[in-house]
C-alpha cells in the first residue's frame, strides 16, 4: 500500500494543498501521505478560482508523491493516472463519469470532481507533487448549475470515509501500472476522455469551431482535428462550450 497509508485527519483547514506544501517544506511527510479534511476556508481550484464546499459533505483531500526525480514528461501520466481512478470509484458506486479534458469529472454534463495538481520542478525534474481531489460527494445545492454529487446521481447517502477508501484502494492499483506499463495509464485515458472522436463545438481565441479530439500528447496537450487539420492546444487555449 501506498496512497492513504498516512494521513493526516484535518477539521478545518484552509485548503489541504497549502497544508501539503507546508508538510513537504517540513519534511514532515511520505511518499503517499494523504490529508483529509472536513472543511476547507479558503478551498482552490484551477485557474486562481475558489472551490466552495459544504463542511463535511465533499471528499476534500490531497496526497503528496515524491516521484523520485521523475522527468517534467512523466507529470502527465500521474495526472492520467488520478483521472482513471477517480473514475474507477464512481463506478464502483454505480456511477458512469468522463473526464473532460484535461482532468475535471463529469458525470451526465455536469461537474462532480475537480483536481488540482501542484508540482515543485527543478532542472526539469519532478521533486514533489502534490494532487488535490475535491470530489462532490453528500452536497445537493450548488451554486452552478453544472455541478452534482454522488447524492444528486443515486439519492442516497454516502460515508466519505468509504468514498475515500475506495479511491485509496484505486490509486495504488493506477499507480502500479503507471510504473509498469505507463502506455497502458494513456491508453485508458484517452477511452475514459469526454467527446472523444465526436464532432463537437470549441471556443479557440475567441471564435467557436466545430473540432474533434484525437488524442494528448506526451505533454498532456490535446490533439484536436479542425478542418481537416489537426493542432495541438494547451489548457488555457481551448473552452468546451457544449457543457
Ligand atoms: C478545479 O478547479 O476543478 C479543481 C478543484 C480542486 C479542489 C481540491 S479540494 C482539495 C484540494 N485542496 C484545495 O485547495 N483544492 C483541492
Amino acid at each position: 500500500m501506498f496512497f492513504g497509508n498516512d494521513i493526516f485527519r484535518l477539521d478545518r483547514v484552509d485548503s489541504t494543498n497549502n497544508f501539503a506544501a507546508n508538510l513537504i517544506s517540513s519534511q514532515l511527510c511520505q511518499n503517499g501521505t494523504a490529508i483529509l479534511a472536513e472543511e476547507q476556508t479558503a478551498g482552490r481550484g484551477q485557474r486562481d478560482q475558489i472551490w466552495e464546499s459544504e463542511p463535511n459533505r465533499n471528499l476534500l483531500c490531497s496526497y503528496i508523491l515524491f516521484p523520485d526525480n521523475v522527468s517534467v514528461d512523466m507529470l502527465p501520466y500521474y495526472n492520467w493516472m488520478l483521472s482513471l481512478a477517480l473514475l474507477e470509484t464512481l463506478n464502483f458506486f454505480n456511477i458512469d463519469a468522463k473526464i473532460k479534458w484535461p482532468n475535471d469529472v463529469f458525470v451526465e454534463g455536469k461537474k462532480i470532481c475537480g483536481v488540482l495538481l501542484e508540482n515543485q520542478i527543478s532542472d526539469g525534474l519532478t521533486k514533489s507533487m502534490i494532487l488535490g481531489v475535491g470530489l462532490n460527494v453528500n452536497q445537493i445545492e450548488f451554486k452552478y448549475d453544472n455541478a452534482t454529487s454522488l447524492k444528486l446521481q443515486t439519492q442516497r447517502d454516502f460515508e466519505i470515509e468509504e468514498v475515500f477508501k475506495v479511491l485509496n484502494v484505486s490509486l495504488n492499483k493506477w499507480i502500479v501500472l503507471l510504473f509498469t506499463h505507463p502506455e497502458v495509464i494513456k491508453e485508458q485515458y484517452l477511452k475514459g476522455l469526454y467527446l472523444l472522436n465526436t464532432n463537437a463545438k470549441f471556443k479557440i481565441e475567441g471564435r467557436v469551431v466545430i473540432g474533434s479530439i484525437k488524442s494528448v500528447n506526451h505533454l498532456g496537450q490535446l490533439l484536436l482535428s479542425i478542418d481537416g487539420e489537426e493542432k495541438l492546444f494547451n489548457h488555457k487555449e481551448v473552452e468546451f462550450i457544449h457543457l
